[in-house]
């Protein structure tokens, strides 16, 4: 399996902004500082500032510029707009304006004019650290492409097809001395974030064929090694051994084994406490027994982005160095209707004991995360447990495609996780866990039943995850099957989003 090779490499400098090499020169203005410092700037580069007439400086607003030989060295140049320049969002807009704006151009260098960050700062409450994070994350993540898959060989033009456009490889900061080691160290982690949602984006993007449970357990393992944590990886036999029965039960009609993988970041001494994310990792669900329609089927390979996010939070987590042990834990298979696959009215036993009666084996996400679930709590006693699962598509009725559904039974956590969620734009809403949602996952022959029937479908599934958490006091679910892939062409993203990653990184960084 191939596996991204995004590498940009990023510069501060604190040259003159005439004097910049690049393909792309981009100057930011909020809205406050446009009238007063843009004609400057602009004249100073030789360049009309009549055109300043049709720019508002609104969060990602652009107006290009082709200087013509005022010894400006940058080929073109890019007023920006960051709004008020107050919360993340501004800075965001910007920067995927400004990956776009380069992908138009086909532009591989980009620079641009950070002079200002002091300013930017103060009227936020971003550091400089955050702001270059921020811009360097928003602009590599939005350059993010997917395009391994295809060979060339169709492309009419031949010469098109080697000078295909492969993004930003130079991201350039120009900044006044006083701010390089911090803006320095903001892009710095601003590149490993965009890299690991580019990492789960990809283990999205990935088709059933070309990614089944083996595959991620392998792409962990690769990760731990590079990044300086560990991945154990238990097979099927080993599955069956410790008795994870609803792993094995969504597997029975497939022809590939499951897979269950643990990753451990463990930063030792300086470690604050315990982590454990719980990810689900169908490679494809095609419903089973229960067989989905097939329109739209294809989506269902990204029902394995909660294993992604994981994945690449952790990949994150051990490069950044957090201050926590962070775990994940990938129950991961496909669920297909073979001959031997598991049927309506089957009852299991999961890892936990607790028996469960499959009314529909569409519900499959539920009975792998429920092992996964009992395990980490009794193996490893963490502080705080989160799971992330394209689980229901009754999220996306709830809530539709932009945010996700969050459940705890946890006060505190919950509301970390909605500030969390404000903060790195990857919003979530709380649903409730009420008793009397109990009554609707009720089995006449189990101890529970996996579906809940018509109604508060994300809520019933929430529910039936509870009860694997046994007395854990600490625990946040987190649906994403609403944001986590975007079938719109023309839409933010297309294919997997990598919704999760930030949101929890922002949540880890502040805990
Ligand atoms: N993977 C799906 C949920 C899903 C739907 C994810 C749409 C992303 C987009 C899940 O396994 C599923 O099939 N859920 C069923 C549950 C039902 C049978 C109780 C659903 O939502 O219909
Ligand atoms: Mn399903
Ligand atoms: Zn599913």
């Amino acid at each position: 399996m191939m596996m991204i090779a995004m590498k940009t490499e990023t510069t501060v400098t604190k040259s003159s902004l005439k004097n910049i090499k690049a393909g792309l020169l981009v100057l930011p203005f909020s809205v406050k500082s446009l009238k007063k410092d843009a004609p400057k700037v602009l004249g100073a580069l030789g360049l009309n500032d009549r055109a300043l007439k049709d720019f508002k400086a609104a969060a990602g607003d652009t107006l290009l510029f082709y200087p013509g030989g005022a010894g400006v060295k940058a080929s073109r140049v890019l007023l920006l707009g960051i709004g008020e320049g107050a919360a993340t969002e501004d800075y965001r807009k910007a920067g995927t304006s400004v990956a776009r704006q380069a992908a138009t151009c086909e532009v591989q260098s980009v620079a641009v004019d950070a002079s200002s960050i002091v300013e930017w700062s103060a009227r936020s409450a971003l550091s400089l650290e955050d702001i270059a994070e921020l811009l360097t994350g928003s602009i590599l993540n939005a350059t993010y492409r997917f395009d391994r898959l295809k060979s060339g060989k169709m492309e009419k033009d031949k010469k098109k097809k080697k000078a295909s456009y492969e993004g930003i490889s130079r991201l350039i900061f120009r900044v006044n001395a006083g701010s390089i080691k911090d803006v320095e160290k903001g892009t710095v982690s601003g590149m490993v974030i965009a890299e690991s949602q580019g990492v789960a984006r990809d283990l999205v993007n990935l088709p059933g064929n070309l990614l089944n449970a083996v595959d991620i357990a392998r792409y962990a393992s690769e990760s731990a090694e590079k990044h300086g944590y560990t991945a154990t990886v238990f097979n099927k036999d080993a599955i069956d051994h410790l008795g994870m029965g609803g792993l094995m039960a969504v597997n029975k009609g497939s022809k590939e084994p499951p897979t269950f993988t643990i990753l451990d970041y463990n930063p030792g001494e300086k470690s604050k406490g315990t982590v454990a994310l719980v990810g689900k990792g169908v490679t494809f669900d095609s419903g089973g027994i229960s067989i989905k329609p097939a329109n739209g089927m294809d989506e269902m390979k990204c029902d394995m982005a909660g294993a992604a996010v994981v994945i690449a939070t952790v990949e994150a987590a051990a490069r950044l160095g957090l201050e926590y042990r962070i775990l994940g834990f990938i129950p991961s298979t496909d669920n297909m209707p073979g001959g031997a696959a598991q049927k309506p009215g089957d009852v299991i036993t999961t890892y936990s004991g607790i028996t469960v009666e499959v009314g529909n084996t569409d519900a499959e996400g539920r009975l792998i995360l429920a092992d996964a679930l009992s395990y980490a709590i009794e193996t490893y006693k963490p502080d705080t447990i989160i799971d992330l699962a394209t689980l229901t598509g009754a999220c996306i009725v709830a809530l539709g495609y932009g945010v996700a559904g969050m459940f705890s039974n946890d006060d505190n956590l919950a509301a970390a996780l909605y500030d969390a969620g404000q903060v790195s734009g990857e919003k979530v809403w709380r649903l409730p866990l009420w008793d009397e949602y109990d009554e609707l996952i009720k089995s006449e022959v189990a101890d529970v039943h996996n579906t809940g029937g018509r109604g508060a479908g994300t809520i019933t599934a929430a529910k039936f995850l509870q009860n694997f958490i046994g007395d854990h006091k600490h625990w946040a679910h987190i649906d994403i099957a609403g944001p986590a892939f975007s079938g719109k062409a023309g839409a933010k993203a297309h294919g997997g989003t990598g919704f999760g990653v930030s949101l929890l990184l922002d949540f880890l960084r502040n805990m």
